[in-house]
């Protein structure tokens, strides 16, 4: 039997008409609306995309946004004086920098110039300590939006094993620190360009979370028949947006998958509505 999708888009929907209630919730009761700042600099193709549609996210549940863009040439200087003006603003509640920045700026001096209360994708050294120590302020979008998507189908991690394939800091480390804490509780096995014999190790995986970046690397011999699969993929080819899973293959052996576009990549972009209106919360009160 072909596996069950999960589909994120509807969920998605679902959390941001939850989300609509909130804010409006917040803005009678305060005296400023939750703003989320959103920093371009340059101008390529795939940030411009989604930073547009962040700001679209934004409106449809009543978070205000403003952009922020710097010329391709802005120099390290420039962008964090930006940072340091938005980390005053009594206005902002949420500052993004779109990633990635251009080569003459070190993305590690930006993401700890954004102050730790603003720093809504959970990128600050802070954050990313707060979260290790299990007490976080912000959890990082991608993560949570992985998280979200296993909870709200029903699909625990109690005592599962769960197999990470990509250890990058966005995505494959935070998660493996988030399962294995209280509460998630999951057996975690983090894999990597390294891992010797990396498809026995998948097969292992009652849930298998991929996020490396390479078009249907995860093939369907890779896969526990009735395994969750995450593909947190999103691959410009040819053929289109693709994911890291072979998703034709996979979808015979698997229980779940999901697909891409349509699974975790609407999640990512709710969360950061979730982080954006928390700051706002933690800011005026
Ligand atoms: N570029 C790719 N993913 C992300 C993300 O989650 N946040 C930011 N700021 N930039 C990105």
């Amino acid at each position: 039997m072909p596996a069950l999708l999960l589909d994120g888009k509807s969920l998605a929907r679902q959390i941001r008409a939850e989300l609509r209630e909130e804010v409006a919730d917040f803005i009678e009761n305060n005296v400023t609306i939750p703003t989320l700042a959103a920093v371009l600099v340059g101008n390529d193709p795939a940030s411009e995309v989604y930073v547009r549609f962040k700001r679209r996210d934004c409106e449809e549940v009543g978070i205000r946004s403003q952009l922020h863009r710097m010329p391709e040439e802005s120099t390290q200087e420039e962008l964090l004086a930006l940072i340091a003006k938005l980390n005053k603003s009594d206005e902002v509640h949420g500052i993004l920098v779109q990633l990635p920045v251009p080569d003459q700026i070190r993305t590690e001096r930006v993401l700890e110039a954004i102050s730790p209360l603003k720093d809504v994708d959970a990128f600050h050294p802070e954050n990313v300590g707060r979260l290790v120590q299990n007490r976080p302020v912000y959890l990082p979008c991608t993560p949570h939006g992985c998280l979200e998507l296993l909870k709200r189908n029903d699909i625990s991690t109690v005592g599962k094993h769960v197999v990470i394939v990509g250890r990058s800091d966005i995505v494959g480390k935070p998660l493996s620190i988030m399962l294995a804490q209280r509460g998630a509780d999951a057996t975690v096995t983090l894999c990597h360009s390294r891992t010797q014999d990396l498809p026995a190790v998948t097969r292992l995986a009652d849930i298998l979370i991929v996020a490396i970046g390479r078009p249907k690397f995860v093939t369907a011999d890779m896969v526990k028949p009735g395994a969750t699969v995450i593909d947190v993929g999103i691959n410009r080819t040819d053929g289109g947006l693709v994911g890291d899973v072979d998703f034709d293959g996979v979808k015979e052996v698997a229980g779940h998958l999901t697909p891409v576009p349509g699974g975790v990549g609407p999640l990512t972009r709710v969360m950061l509505l979730v982080n954006t209106l928390a700051a706002a919360r933690r800011l005026e009160n």
